[in-house]
């Protein structure tokens, strides 16, 4: 089914200057970008994004990694986009990351990720609208 997903490339990922690199990978994927913007988060936005976590040992260290320079966030639309996005990502352990894999190939500890991928249809709309107003998303 047409899906879309939320994306965000991390600092890390922002800071290694490979946004063009992962945006390719997205669109030889057959994953278009419907929306998009460079943000550094305040921490409460931060927080916001991440409340399903609130409760793990890591939330502290994520928020603030996440804080720690700008963000590249978009919604991707296509064919089984969820699915396909988390394909592309690879494990959220960069050490458990299939070769290929943007994890794999950008990333450097299960903080320092390189990206973020809605882990479900549910979960991307809510996290599309936390960050774009629908009338920013444009169907493609
Ligand atoms: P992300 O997909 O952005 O969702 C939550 C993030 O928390 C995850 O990627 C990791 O970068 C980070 N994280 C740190 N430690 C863990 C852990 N033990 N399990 C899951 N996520 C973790």
């Amino acid at each position: 089914a047409l899906e879309r997903t939320l994306s965000i490339i991390k600092p890390d990922a922002v800071a290694k200057n490979v946004i063009g690199e992962i945006y390719s990978r997205f669109e030889k994927a057959g994953l278009k970008v419907v929306a998009s913007k460079m943000k550094h988060l305040s921490k409460q936005e931060a927080e916001g994004f991440y409340a399903v976590h609130r409760e793990r040992p890591f939330f502290a260290a994520l928020v603030e990694f996440m804080i720690s320079g700008p963000v590249m966030i978009q919604a991707l639309q296509g064919e089984n986009a969820v699915l396909k996005h988390r394909d592309l990502m690879g494990a959220t352990n960069p050490k458990d990351a299939a070769p290929g894999t943007i994890r794999a190939d950008f990333a450097d500890s299960i903080d320092a990720n390189a990206v973020h991928g809605s882990d479900s249809l549910e979960n991307a709309a809510i996290e599309i609208a936390y960050f774009f107003p629908a009338t920013d998303v444009y169907p493609r």
